[in-house]
């Protein structure tokens, strides 16, 4: 695609079939003055991310798939451990699989972790340990859909190619503010795809909607693109504007408070944990391989019930935890007898230094973690 465009962007893609209402970018200078504008924030504002200090493609593919249903947050220390074990793909490919799913424990959705190791074993099989620099080839990788083949293609490769995550999704959106189908969507974001610089344009349009043109309360005052934006020129969006430009002056008098996550309907439950001990061991029980959550991993006994009766002197802590919808209440017990809780005996001793060898949950982690134990 051509950096300028004369005609509005809505007409020139494909407009018989799958028309895409159009935007105010009337003309292809318009539309090179949205690309500038964009990626001059971009590039002033963007956040200093381990994944954007190279073009590695295994480093981006990474990154990538960690960021899929995860927190940058929350990727962070596990992205840098996880390099520090395997750094490229061969070293992937020849690991275990108790080996990885042990080095992406904590980070949750292991069929993730699965598929990655699937993957480089064929990208070292079939690929002499290269990745296929075109989306299309991409795509027939393990694990690697129609968002990750775009990413590593327009980062590591400079493919002009568009990616929609829900980021971009919700930019797109409110930039036409008219109900965009998925077909439609994918076809303004590649219309709108600045091909001299698509990595960065990609990654720019996700940071605006992980940074600003966020679900809640949009900044629009702030946006570098809200003069294009549909949804910030309407009068109601303009009020919606204020109203959030007010809410972040008060929000700036009381720094590091950033707006809430949108949260989907949570599901409330209690957990009750056994912590077993015993001269350097700990009770560890083996989840199934059929399981659809975290098959093969090993846990803490545990169970949705309270073991009855129970010494409350065995209650150590209570923690909270989230797996995909559900949060958890867990109650962590130490030491329980067997008479109180035959639960709490189920599994195997597990010799604590071996732990950093297996595969544990993120609960798990978190709970031993905590005391110290690992
Ligand atoms: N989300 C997933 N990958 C990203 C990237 N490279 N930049 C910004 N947001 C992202």
């Amino acid at each position: 695609m051509s950096t300028q465009s004369a005609v509005p962007i809505a007409t020139r893609v494909d407009a018989v079939t799958n028309p895409v209402p159009p935007t105010l970018l009337t003309s292809g200078k318009e539309l090179a003055a949205f690309r500038r504008a964009l990626l001059r924030w971009y590039d002033q504002n963007r956040r200093n991310l381990p994944w954007r200090k190279n073009q590695d493609p295994y480093r981006i593919w990474l990154s990538e798939i960690m960021l899929q249903q995860t927190r940058v947050g929350a990727v962070l220390d596990h992205y840098r451990i996880f390099l520090e074990q395997f750094p490229n793909v061969r070293a992937l490919a020849a690991a275990s699989e108790d080996a990885v799913l042990a080095a992406w424990s904590g980070l949750g959705y292991y069929r993730r972790a699965r598929m990655l190791h699937r993957c480089a074993k064929e990208i070292v099989q079939q690929h002499s340990g290269d990745f296929p620099q075109q989306a299309k080839d991409l795509q027939t990788l393990p694990g690697i859909g129609r968002y990750t083949s775009a990413a590593i293609a327009s980062i590591a490769f400079a493919q002009p190619v568009a990616v929609v995550d829900g980021n971009v999704e919700r930019v797109l959106q409110r930039f036409i503010d008219v109900n965009l189908t998925s077909p439609q969507i994918w076809k303004q974001a590649q219309a709108l795809l600045f091909s001299s610089r698509p990595g960065d344009f990609n990654q720019a349009m996700m940071e605006l909607g992980a940074m600003v043109c966020v679900p809640r309360e949009p900044r629009c005052l702030v946006c570098p693109v809200r003069k294009w934006c549909a949804t910030a020129q309407s009068s109601k969006a303009a009020s919606r504007a204020v109203t959030s430009a007010i809410r972040m002056e008060r929000r700036a008098s009381s720094p590091g408070k950033m707006p809430a996550p949108l949260t989907m309907c949570q599901i409330k439950r209690e957990l009750w944990c056994m912590m077993n001990q015993r001269n350097g061991d700990i009770r560890l029980v083996l989840r199934s391989k059929k399981v659809a959550l975290m098959p093969g991993m090993w846990e803490l006994p545990q169970s949705s019930e309270p073991p009855r009766p129970w010494p409350t002197v065995a209650h150590w802590r209570t923690f909270r935890h989230s797996v995909t919808i559900t949060d958890y209440t867990v109650h962590v017990l130490l030491n329980m007898p067997l008479v109180n809780a035959p639960l709490a005996h189920q599994g195997k001793w597990i010799a604590i230094e071996r732990i950093p060898q297996i595969p544990i949950t993120g609960l798990t982690r978190k709970i031993l973690r905590a005391g110290g134990i690992i």
